[in-house]
């Protein structure tokens, strides 16, 4: 095992008000001025809500099931990731998306006020996913210690706080979530839930595809439903991260399929850290309608 030393790994610079790594500070101007095409499709996630899940689904239905593609290219390949550098083999998301034929998903972990402008000019779909907060701090904790691009996390102790103070790459869940919640309706944005796919992958994979202009019958459903299910690709090579670079994301280290469940969190919060959680929860969602489940 294989674990990268504290000062190997990035710092968290501020872009705009939002902390992200410094690779991503140096390549922020060229993401900026990114231009987007209007079939592009972006799927757009907070860190660990189910992005790579939802990759699947949305390439699997666009392709009309399973095809070739989609069981020989990794995902990361398919789909560039927007602020990301290059990394090690892999060149920069913007760099990727020159390249790639149309239509093109695009990956984002951006807050909705940092996408690119073209993406509203050009009137693009998104489907932003969004995943109950503990979940997703029990994720990203792990996450860190198999991402070496990103900073040290410290203690589970050290980073809860981190998380609940927003000072983590990505910034404040709870910004991130009410931010592209508020204009869901002002931009064709479809709001999809981790915890709505996983208890009815079939509606929320029938919604996805509405969404996206493609009727399906219900075989094919099913098919895409199954080639998505945790387990399938847990042990898939094209979803399981195992293809991509090691100086980026490192399954020696850990798998990067790592549960896949709603209720996590109740294996890690300690009694005390779930109430200072609930109590700044509830100060910090107190004026949205957005509502999460965190167990189904
Ligand atoms: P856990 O760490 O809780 O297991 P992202 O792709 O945004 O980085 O999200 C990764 C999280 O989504 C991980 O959560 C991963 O296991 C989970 N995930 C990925 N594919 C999934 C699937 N098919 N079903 C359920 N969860 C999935």
């Amino acid at each position: 095992m294989v674990l990268t030393p504290d000062s190997e790994r990035q710092r968290i610079c501020d872009v705009k008000g939002v902390p992200l790594i410094s690779s991503m500070h140096e390549i922020f101007g060229r993401v900026e001025k990114f231009q987007a095409k209007a079939d592009d499709i972006l799927i757009a996630t907070y860190p660990k809500a189910g992005t790579t899940w939802m990759i699947e689904i949305m390439d699997s239905i666009r392709q009309g099931g399973i095809t070739k593609e989609i069981t020989t290219i990794p995902s990361h390949e398919r789909t560039p990731f927007l602020e990301l550098s290059s990394m090690g083999t892999l060149p920069a998301g913007v760099d990727l998306l020159k390249d790639m034929p149309s239509p093109r998903l695009v990956k984002t972990h951006l807050p909705f006020q940092l996408v690119p402008q073209s993406f509203w000019d050009k009137g693009c779909k998104v489907i932003y996913v969004a995943r109950n907060a503990k979940d997703i701090l029990v994720s990203y904790f792990f996450f860190h210690k198999i991402t070496p691009i990103l900073p040290h996390a410290g203690t589970w102790d050290d980073f809860f706080e981190s998380f609940l103070s927003g000072n983590v790459v990505w910034g404040s869940w709870f910004d991130h979530v009410t931010g592209w919640w508020d204009v869901r309706e002002k931009h064709q944005i479809l709001y999809v839930f981790y915890e709505d796919i996983l208890q009815d992958p079939m509606r929320e994979v029938e919604r996805v595809a509405r969404f996206l202009g493609h009727t399906l019958d219900n075989g094919t459903i099913q098919e895409i439903v199954k080639h998505t299910s945790f387990n399938m690709m847990k042990d898939n090579p094209m979803t399981n991260f195992s293809r991509m670079p090691t100086c980026i994301v490192d399954v020696r280290i850990s798998p990067f399929m790592r549960k896949g469940q709603v209720g996590d969190w109740k294996n890690h919060f300690t009694v005390a850290q779930n109430q200072r959680f609930e109590e700044e929860y509830r100060r910090r969602m107190a004026k949205t309608s957005l509502r999460f489940r965190t167990e189904l």
